[in-house]
């Protein structure tokens, strides 16, 4: 009988013990509201290889955390080839909302939350070149580095 309460309590000890590491290392810490960079890769999709889409973004990207929300900002380059941009959101490919656009330099800024900095988060582009007569419909993914994460001047 004392030998198995000596188990018991052991075991609560152990799960004591495991409860508490689990507790003192969060997946992420929170990053604190504000505006930072974060470099990225564009990569295609279910590989680690670079996605030809990448040659048409710039880095870093801007990251806007706004009441614990993290945003990123991403200017597409070529913006008038680039037809649509969206991003996994709960599940759902979607649009990414349009911040500003520079019709002079042919870019555009676009926004849209990202959860998860450390995981691959689904994206899906459309490119049409009307002079060559190209219609691309891809999805890719894209892959933050939240190690480049800095704070924007
Ligand atoms: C604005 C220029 C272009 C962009 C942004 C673009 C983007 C893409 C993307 C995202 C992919 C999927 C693979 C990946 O993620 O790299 C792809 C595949 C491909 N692209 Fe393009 N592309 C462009 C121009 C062209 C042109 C000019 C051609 C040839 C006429 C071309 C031919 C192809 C082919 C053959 C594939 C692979 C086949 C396929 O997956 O259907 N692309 N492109």
């Amino acid at each position: 009988m004392r030998f198995q309460l000596k188990n018991v309590l052991a075991m609560f000890a152990v799960m004591f013990m495991l409860f508490a590491v689990v507790q003192v290392s969060p997946a992420s810490a929170a990053i604190a509201d504000g505006q930072y960079t974060i470099n990225y890769k564009v990569l295609k999709d279910q590989t680690n290889q670079p996605s030809r889409l990448g040659d048409y973004t710039e880095y870093p990207a801007k990251l806007v955390v706004q009441n614990g929300k993290q945003f990123v900002h991403l200017k597409i380059l070529s913006s008038s080839l680039i037809t649509a941009f969206k991003t996994n959101q709960n599940g759902v490919l979607t649009n990414a909302e349009v911040v500003s656009s520079d019709a002079a330099a042919n870019t555009r800024v676009v926004k849209f939350e990202v959860p998860n900095l450390s995981a691959k988060l689904n994206a899906y582009s459309e490119i049409y070149i009307p002079f060559i007569g190209y219609t691309g419909k891809y999805n890719v993914q894209l892959q933050f580095e939240p190690n480049t994460i800095t704070p924007a001047i």
